[in-house]
């Protein structure tokens, strides 16, 4: 099994990162002999979509500039590295109710239409399936179903349909919440680890 592991936490001591490495840990115990592949979104991010970009994707690949393949290949390297994989698990901290600018940067550049999904006779098709997808999401407050505050959350709403869009249906949601509320920040990560299934 090949597992990639995305992280979007700039933090030293993120909760969503360390909960990434926990899953991962799980997943190596369950199946000895996988492999992982680690992306920091934070220490090598990926660029906003520029022009370059957006006319290089809608422009065969024999036909592009330097400059458009050179806007192409990262999101090349980005599909490359899912379709090489298993099994994802997706780091993701909380801003502002919702993803980081790193994390959305790498969607923008792994949805991509003809490659990771296409329109079809019956609709929209994602191309990326038959993986397993495991979103470490940590926040300051606590946003999970019955949660007042469960309106505000634009973290999970947003990823799960995104990534159904390409393909990727299975996937398990998994938060550390409530990282800035004193009285739960202690047991916040290992209550998150416990509810993991591999
Ligand atoms: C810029 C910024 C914005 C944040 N916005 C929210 C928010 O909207 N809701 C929330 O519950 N926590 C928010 N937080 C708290 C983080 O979600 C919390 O610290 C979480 O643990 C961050 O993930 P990490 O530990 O993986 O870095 C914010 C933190 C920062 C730095």
């Amino acid at each position: 099994m090949h597992i990639l592991h995305i992280i979007s936490s700039p933090r030293s001591n993120s909760y969503s990162a360390r909960l990434g490495h926990q899953i991962v840990e799980k997943l190596l115990a369950a199946h000895p002999g996988s492999t992982v592949h680690e992306r920091d979104l934070t220490v090598h991010p990926l660029p906003h979509l520029e022009e370059v970009f957006v006319r290089g994707i809608f422009t065969p690949d024999e036909a592009r500039t330097p400059e458009q393949k050179s806007a192409v290949q990262h999101s090349d390297e980005v599909i490359s590295e899912v379709l090489a994989a298993d099994v994802l698990v997706i780091g993701s901290p909380m801003y502002n109710f919702s993803i980081s600018s790193s994390l959305k940067a790498w969607l923008d550049h792994l949805v991509r239409a003809g490659v990771t999904f296409l329109y079809g006779a019956n609709g929209p098709q994602g191309l990326l399936t038959g993986k397993k997808v495991y979103l470490a999401l940590a926040s300051g407050g606590v946003y999970s179903e019955g949660s007042p505050m469960a309106a505000y959350d634009f973290m999970a709403p947003y990823l799960k349909p995104v990534l159904a869009f390409i393909g990727l249906t299975d996937v398990e949601v998994v938060r550390v919440e409530g990282t800035s509320i004193p009285e739960l920040e202690p047991t916040a990560l290992d209550k998150a680890l416990a509810s993991v299934e591999v």
